[in-house]
């Protein structure tokens, strides 16, 4: 009895895995518009954006998978004008925005990875899902990696054991906001992914 139960069970499972293998996935048209859509922002306007909307692109990154959940990630939100100010001074690319995500992740929370960590992983995981939530909500943003990382850590008075990973200057687009000619050049899939 308890082998025909096995039996039965496997049966059932390589159904499933079969059915699986064939189903055709109805694509969510409005996740890809918002990821097709979002460009790197890089002229902004100066209004504020609203702590309720800064919150939901918080709760968006909070939400984003991380290695074993670990939630490394140390995001410092900087809002003020004088400390704006600063972040100017360690970046070129602010480009006139009102606010900044400075996202890092933390030794104490970051899971092995070999010799070093997944927490830049992780911290980049995060800030994609906020780029996105942020785009969704008609706030603009931009990727930013080039930085001195001296500059924001003093700027910010980040400790030794938190690791800035990205900058992320936002707000709302400046009417004269374009995206840039990179912006829909994309490699072919046939470039970028094999199947074995
Ligand atoms: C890891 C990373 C670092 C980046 N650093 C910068 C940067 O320092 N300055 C900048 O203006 N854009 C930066 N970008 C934005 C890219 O240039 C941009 O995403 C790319 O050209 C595609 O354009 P799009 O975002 O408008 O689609 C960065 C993007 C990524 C993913």
């Amino acid at each position: 009895m308890k082998r025909l139960f096995t039996i039965a069970a496997a049966l059932l499972f390589l159904v499933g895995c079969k059915q699986s293998d064939n189903q055709s996935v109805d694509m969510n048209p409005d996740f890809l518009k918002i990821a097709t859509d979002r460009y790197s922002v890089r002229s902004f306007s100066s209004t504020p954006v609203a702590q309720d909307t800064i919150d939901l692109i918080l709760r968006a990154g909070q939400v984003a998978p991380t290695a074993v959940n670990s939630q490394p990630q140390k995001i410092y939100v900087v809002k003020s004008e004088e400390k704006m100010a600063l972040l100017n001074e360690a970046s070129p690319c602010m480009y006139g925005a009102p606010h900044c995500f400075v996202v890092c992740y933390t030794d104490a929370n970051a899971v092995k990875r070999g010799e070093g960590t997944y927490g830049e992983i992780d911290a980049t995981i995060v800030l994609t899902h906020m780029t996105l939530e942020a785009a969704s909500l008609g706030i603009g943003s931009c990727i930013v990696g080039y930085f001195d990382e001296g500059k924001v850590r003093s700027a910010l008075r980040i400790p030794d054991s938190v690791h800035p990973v990205l900058l992320l200057p936002f707000g709302y687009a400046s009417p004269d906001a374009l995206p840039s000619d990179r912006h829909a050049s994309y490699r072919d899939l046939t470039e970028t992914v094999e199947y074995r």
